[in-house]
């Protein structure tokens, strides 16, 4: 999705910019552009493509201003096409803009300006917001006034950064619903709609709220509401390691992703299992505000959606409390039975995904207790909920999420077992052994991670199938779910996922000789179930893959084993070979493992 960087100091701009945006590549883009300011004088170089080739063109001009905005775009109004790519001017090319979100009510605005003399060149929503700018300036010849008048009159959601002819020193930016972070590092301010864009530069970041405005010079920063009243902020500080977004030695980031999955784990537990009784950084519930809860939503997006349906039954198992996994694109139009006895648990590695932030105001207007997991220190749904609590993944920047769905995934069970711990539904024993099962993780991933010449080897045999099926059972069903979805997003291999008992209901007129079928196989309670199921497939000629902690008598043609656990937390272990599975077929298929096509890191759009 699109990304935003800026900058002001005393360094030339376009270097900065443009390693930016590289940084800023794995959001998923087609077309890049820069503006910087020089002497009262606005560039500008834009282009459909890659950030290597706006750097082609960018070394061929001589921009040596010290003020610059950058962007990458992701078509939603307008193909993507030079045109259509930011920065957008205005009229008198007095202002220069770069702008994430959709600006909802941009044909009004476009016709009340076109109304009053103005023209546009592109199909763009944001066109509309230089101009807006512009017509408020032509009025009172006050840049920030201009700006804040603009922003009034929007409807929708915007991450902007303005420069103007008339001011050789300033840049203003503003936000609503989309993320903007400001920098501060010895020579001047880093501007970014993501924090790894800029983290090689600094780790103390202003962030910026919504309906907020900063005005930026050489020297000094002030920040405003809307209204133009001065609000004082805090400076934060981050604790990433500029080397984790690094390929460290890794083809891809994603395999680096799923190797790091062993101290991703080890981090999001971090000291929440030391001490006898389970102790969460933020959340503390009491026995009468459980008590008194009668459901628990779990609402996400992709990926994070599969780590909420992953302990579904845990949470209910645990804490005798129903729960339910819903789709935030579905839960928000669905006028959802929530009210002030509802948990509402929402998760979003990046906590910038639309329309789980969408999901979250609702319910929160509906009465409910709103806790938000996010892998992202400060992002927007953090912000909004009532409570938070961070998953401790670090910077997952391979759009196919690996790391931080396994962080998800230990996070809301230990949240589980939080609440089962005080409502006194399981005995302190037991309590005990999840624990340790939980603490045995790390080294346990690490043996999942230790031999991969198998999963090497069925992806060379089968990375040129057409469909392959993904089965499970129970706990296993959610990870064939996530398996068929890691396999689409890089392989772009048709796949499915259904629970063995579907598969006799339809699917199964699918399967053909040498159809690929892919089964999950964890708890022992299930196994002859499922094996039955495989059966199925296996005598209309499918060839099977069987993911499995299990002693299985029967042949199969590929087993993967991974290490036993408490079948509570195998999800953690059996997605590891799907996603090395994913990954390898998608390097045999020669593809962008880490940008996978028509696909988006974060989706700050509905
Ligand atoms: C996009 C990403 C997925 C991710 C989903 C939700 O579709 O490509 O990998 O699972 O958004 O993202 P979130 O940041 O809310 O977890």
């Amino acid at each position: 999705m699109c990304g935003i960087v800026g900058y002001i100091g005393t360094k030339r701009a376009v270097p900065i910019l443009l390693d930016g945006l590289k940084k800023l590549e794995y959001r998923g883009y087609d077309s890049a552009g820069i503006s910087t300011l020089e002497n009262n004088s606005l560039s500008c170089i834009k282009e459909k493509g890659r950030v290597d080739q706006l750097k082609n063109l960018v070394d061929n001009e001589n921009l040596n201003g010290t003020i610059g905005i950058a962007h990458t775009r992701w078509a939603t109004h307008g193909k993507p096409n030079k045109i259509n790519s930011h920065p957008h001017f205005d009229n008198s090319k007095r202002f220069s803009v770069v702008h994430n979100g959709i600006i909802e009510n941009y044909t009004d605005i476009k016709k009340f300006l076109m109304d009053n003399g103005y023209q546009f060149l592109s199909e763009t929503d944001t066109e509309v917001i230089p101009n807006l700018i512009n017509y408020y300036y032509e009025i009172n010849h006050d840049f920030l006034k201009a700006v804040s008048l603009a922003c009034n009159d929007l409807i929708g959601s915007y991450a902007i950064e303005v420069i103007c002819s008339n001011f050789s020193n300033k840049m203003i930016i503003a936000k609503k619903d989309s993320p903007l972070v400001i920098g501060i590092a010895d020579d001047g301010y880093y501007i970014a709609s993501d924090i790894p864009a800029i983290l090689s530069y600094t780790k103390n970041f202003y962030i910026l709220e919504d309906n907020e405005i900063a005005e930026l010079t050489l020297n000094e920063i002030k920040f405003y509401k809307n209204n133009l009243e001065l609000v004082h902020k805090e400076l934060e500080t981050i604790t990433w390691d500029a080397s984790a977004i690094e390929k460290n030695g890794y083809d891809d980031f994603m395999l680096k992703e799923i190797y790091e999955q062993v101290t991703s784990i080890r981090e999001t537990i971090g000291c929440k299992l030391n001490k006898s009784l389970i102790e969460l950084d933020n959340i503390q519930f009491t026995k009468d505000f459980l008590s008194n809860i009668n459901k628990i939503f779990i609402v996400a997006c992709g990926t994070a959606m599969h780590a909420g349906l992953a302990v579904k039954s845990i949470f209910e198992k645990l804490c005798y409390i129903p729960v339910e996994v819903d789709m935030a694109s579905e839960f928000r139009y669905r006028n959802p039975l929530v009210d002030n006895k509802t948990l509402a648990i929402f998760i979003s590695q990046s906590g910038e995904t639309a329309d789980t932030i969408q999901a979250l105001k609702l319910a929160k207007s509906k009465g409910a207790t709103t806790l938000a997991i996010s892998n992202v220190i400060g992002s927007s749904i953090t912000r909004e909920a009532d409570i938070y609590i961070y998953t401790h993944a670090g910077p997952e920047i391979a759009v196919a999420s690996t790391k931080a769905y396994t962080a998800q995934v230990v996070l809301l069970n230990i949240i589980a077992l939080y609440c089962a711990q005080i409502l006194e539904t399981i005995s302190l024993d037991e309590i005990e052994l999840l624990k340790k099962e939980i603490l045995s993780l790390p080294t346990k991933i690490e043996l999942a991670l230790k031999d991969i010449s198998m999963v090497q080897n069925i992806a060379k045999k089968i990375y040129n199938a057409k469909d392959i099926f993904f089965l499970g059972r129970g706990i296993d069903y959610p990870v064939a779910m996530e398996g068929s979805l890691k396999l689409k997003e890089i392989s772009y291999i048709h796949s499915e996922a259904y629970a063995g008992g579907e598969l006799k209901h339809g699917p199964i007129a699918l399967i053909e000789k040498d159809f690929p079928v892919i089964g999950i196989l964890t708890d022992e309670k299930l196994l002859e179930k499922s094996i039955s199921n495989i059966q199925e497939v296996i005598s209309r000629g499918a060839k099977t893959i069987i993911v499995t902690n299990q002693e299985l008598k029967k042949d199969f043609d590929y087993v993967i084993k991974i290490p036993n656990i408490h079948p509570y937390f195998s999800p953690i272990l059996s997605v590891i070979p799907l996603q090395l599975l994913a990954y390898y077929i998608s390097k045999e298929k020669g593809l962008d493992v880490d940008k996978p096509r028509n696909l988006a890191k974060s989706v700050t759009v509905e």
